[in-house]
């Protein structure tokens, strides 16, 4: 490598343009942190001529990313194109077979084909970084991987997207409905036109999986995430929440049980005083708990071009600075198969809400069914009025639709389920039923 560390870029999109102008603009500042001049030769993108506002006349220009990821005048390919397949994986694994560093911001990517390129990263011995991939600007890769590497890690969880947390922000401090928050982050730019992929927790699975490999060094595996997005949420569920001390967080969890790990991916609720609970708007937080650190919360950004960018950046000065360190933070090869744990066995408490017909004898056949399935209750309570629960245990049979809200101290997922089978066989039920589990952290 020369005095100068050659930068190939792929993708000027948000990310891509924040990090090429920080590139330039930072130049003489970057070289003195890196030890080593930092040039961007070449960049690469869809078109070429949409104003981006910066002059891209500098850099050598290529219509394939894939010739650029092999181009010699480059030492570090830095792929911001997105996506799991196609020319950002193409483009990525030929620049690992050519010998080039690489740096990533792609989280579908690595959590897809994290295991089969860090092993080829490993054997072509070159880098592969991806600190932008997880939480945007907020440094949890290197955290988990290079910072928290005395520690046994027993979980680690978090709020890994900013459009569904600023939606149920917005949702509990306004009374709003999700349709009401979810166009505003569209109009604001928060979510995407197609806000799928976020809203039903595809995004914060991907950013998990990455998180649970580095946190108990087993291979990545994205097939073994159970999933549940937060389109179901009702205000409703929120005021219940609220009104008994929660707050309703979309969280990924990974988790070491006693018959393997627990990776999930859904909405919680979380108790109001918990350091989660605080992080409002399109923050992003990751909690590890480790055995030495105790817990720690990182929070800040979890998108957008500069925040983002700051990460992309950072990992390129490592490089820079000659630190490299394996992709999965031990070599593939020492990487435990990743064993899950079914969701079915997950213990915890959890938020029921029924809507029954409001006749005699329903409050108690509920409680009935619980007990059978030794569900022990915190607290059964009648939602009668939106902004008020209230405590009735003789139902009056007026002959219209109640929502009866549980509370349950710790049980399994198994036994909430054939709760609910046995209380839709009675036939009281309305409406789909709707089950939050309880972090208690
Ligand atoms: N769309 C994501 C979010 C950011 O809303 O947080 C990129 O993963």
């Amino acid at each position: 490598m020369s005095h100068t560390l050659k930068i190939g870029l792929a993708g000027l999109g948000t990310v891509g343009i924040s990090a090429l102008k920080r590139l330039v603009s930072m130049q003489t500042n970057i070289a003195e942190k890196a030890g080593l001049a930092i040039d961007v030769r070449a960049i690469s993108a869809r078109s070429r001529t949409k104003d981006r506002g910066i002059d891209l006349s500098n850099f050598h220009w290529y219509d394939d990313p894939v010739a650029l990821a092999k181009s010699d005048d480059i030492d570090v390919f830095v792929e911001l194109i997105g996506g799991d397949s196609g020319s950002a994986e193409a483009s990525v694994r030929a620049a690992i077979e050519a010998g080039k560093h690489v740096v990533t911001a792609n989280k579908a990517l690595i959590a897809k084909h994290g295991n089969a390129l860090a092993r080829r990263a490993e054997a072509n011995g070159v880098a592969l970084n991806f600190e932008a991939a997880v939480a945007g600007g907020i440094p949890v890769i290197k955290a988990v991987r290079e910072s928290m590497t005395a520690n046994s890690i027993s979980r680690i969880y978090g709020i890994m997207n900013g459009t569904c947390n600023y939606i149920l922000t917005r949702m509990e401090e306004e009374g709003l409905s999700f349709d009401e928050c979810l166009k505003d982050a569209q109009r604001l730019g928060y979510a995407e036109a197609d806000p799928t992929f976020d809203v039903e927790g595809n995004d914060t699975a991907h950013k998990l999986t990455i998180l649970t490999s580095l946190a108990f060094g087993t291979e990545i595996d994205s097939e073994s995430v159970t999933i549940e997005g937060i389109t179901n949420i009702t205000s409703a569920d929120i005021s219940a929440a609220s009104e008994l001390g929660y707050r309703v967080k979309l969280l990924g969890v990974a988790k070491k049980t006693q018959t393997g790990i627990e990776q999930r991916v859904h909405p919680t609720m979380v108790p109001k005083d918990s350091s989660i609970a605080q992080i409002s708007g399109v923050t992003n937080a990751v909690v590890i708990d480790g055995d030495a650190i105790g817990s720690v919360t990182l929070a800040g950004p979890g998108a957008g071009g500069d925040a983002t960018a700051s990460a992309v950046i950072a990992d390129i000065i490592d490089l820079a600075r000659g630190l490299e360190v394996k992709p999965l933070g031990r070599p593939v090869e020492a990487l435990d198969p990743f064993k899950k744990s079914e969701i079915y066995a997950h213990k915890g408490g959890y938020y029921i809400r029924l809507r029954v017909n409001d006749l005699h004898g329903v409050f108690a056949s509920i409680a009935t069914r619980m007990a059978e399935q030794e569900i022990s209750l915190e607290s059964i309570v009648q939602h009668k009025k939106r902004s008020k629960l209230k405590v009735d245990a003789e139902l009056k049979g007026t002959g219209k639709h109640q929502d009866i809200i549980l509370i349950t101290y710790e049980t399994t997922e198994n036994r909430i389920h054939n709760a609910i089978e046995a209380i839709k066989q009675d036939g009281h039920i309305v409406d789909t039923p709707q089950v939050i589990r309880i972090a208690r952290i």
